[in-house]
């Protein structure tokens, strides 16, 4: 079977893990974690195809509201989030929205309100293999903003701050590990970053975010909360309709925000660009 480099590895010029070839996604790319909401992403749209399914690696492309669009699955956590960004990169991506659960750990959000992130604490081992732990794992203000509009624009409820990224859904978030194993620095987490002024815990955006800043792409992300850590309440699949709108939505912004810096010769865009 033809094969790339091994350090630069493809299959029939397929990049190896996500079984894209360069030229069949839009840049624009919306990241579920879960390959089944990439499936049910792609159902939202006016138009989809599917382009391929490997491993956690679950890609589409279609149009939405007459605008490409492409959604990849990263599978859980750091190391497999990373090798979609880097092969999607490979594949023609620059603006990567995470859409995905998380759990809220602040006591005013509520199961079902949506959580965009504007940086992430990267409590998970992927970025630190790319760069020193202080380095900012920032989104893109031009995604947040979108986020933000298509929130506000579909009268979804949503809180906008700082998201925390662990390796472990169980022991790194608080959550006692199996027969009870929880060490007395795990019990600590929630509240350590509660009063830093945290919201949330997932698993992905740091990595996303810290790779996007690196190759100088775009990010950002949109979490349902479906825990809530402080009521210890557990509703899953709440919200999760609305942070696909959301994501869609903002990606059509995004698009009609960039012809508008085309058409004025601007690199970066602001405002006023819309008057
Ligand atoms: N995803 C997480 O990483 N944590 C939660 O509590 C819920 C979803």
């Amino acid at each position: 079977m033809p094969g790339g480099k091994a350090d630069s590895p493809t299959v029939e010029n397929r990049l190896y893990h996500i079984m894209v070839a360069p030229g069949e996604i839009s840049k624009y790319i919306l990241l579920p974690g879960d390959p089944g909401r990439a499936d049910k992403i792609a159902g939202t749209w006016e138009e989809s195809r599917l382009i391929a399914r490997h491993r956690e690696y679950t890609t589409y492309t279609g149009k939405y509201k007459g605008k490409d669009i492409s959604v990849t699955s990263t599978g859980i956590g750091g190391p497999s989030t990373a090798i979609a960004v880097e092969e999607l990169l490979r594949a023609g991506g620059n603006t990567f929205i995470r859409v995905g659960t998380t759990g809220a750990i602040q006591p005013y959000i509520e199961t079902g309100d949506l959580i965009i992130t504007v940086a992430s604490v990267r409590l998970e081992g992927t970025s630190k293999q790319y760069v020193v732990p202080e380095y900012p794992a920032s989104a893109s203000p031009e995604v947040v903003m979108a986020l933000v509009e298509a929130a506000e624009s579909l009268g979804a409820r949503y809180w906008v701050g700082i998201t925390a990224s662990t390796d472990s859904f169980y022991v790194g978030q608080s959550r006692p590990g199996y027969k009870g194993y929880f060490p007395s620095f795990a019990k600590n987490i929630i509240e350590d970053m509660r009063i830093a002024n945290v919201l949330n815990f997932e698993m992905e955006s740091s990595t996303i975010f810290t790779l996007s800043n690196i190759y100088g792409a775009r990010a950002g992300a949109v979490c349902a909360a479906i825990a809530q850590r402080s009521s210890n309440d557990f509703m899953p699949g709440k919200g999760i309709d609305e942070a696909i709108a959301v994501a869609n939505e903002a990606v059509r912004l995004l698009h009609e925000w960039d012809e508008a810096k085309e058409k004025a010769g601007k690199k970066f865009f602001f405002p006023s660009l819309l008057k």
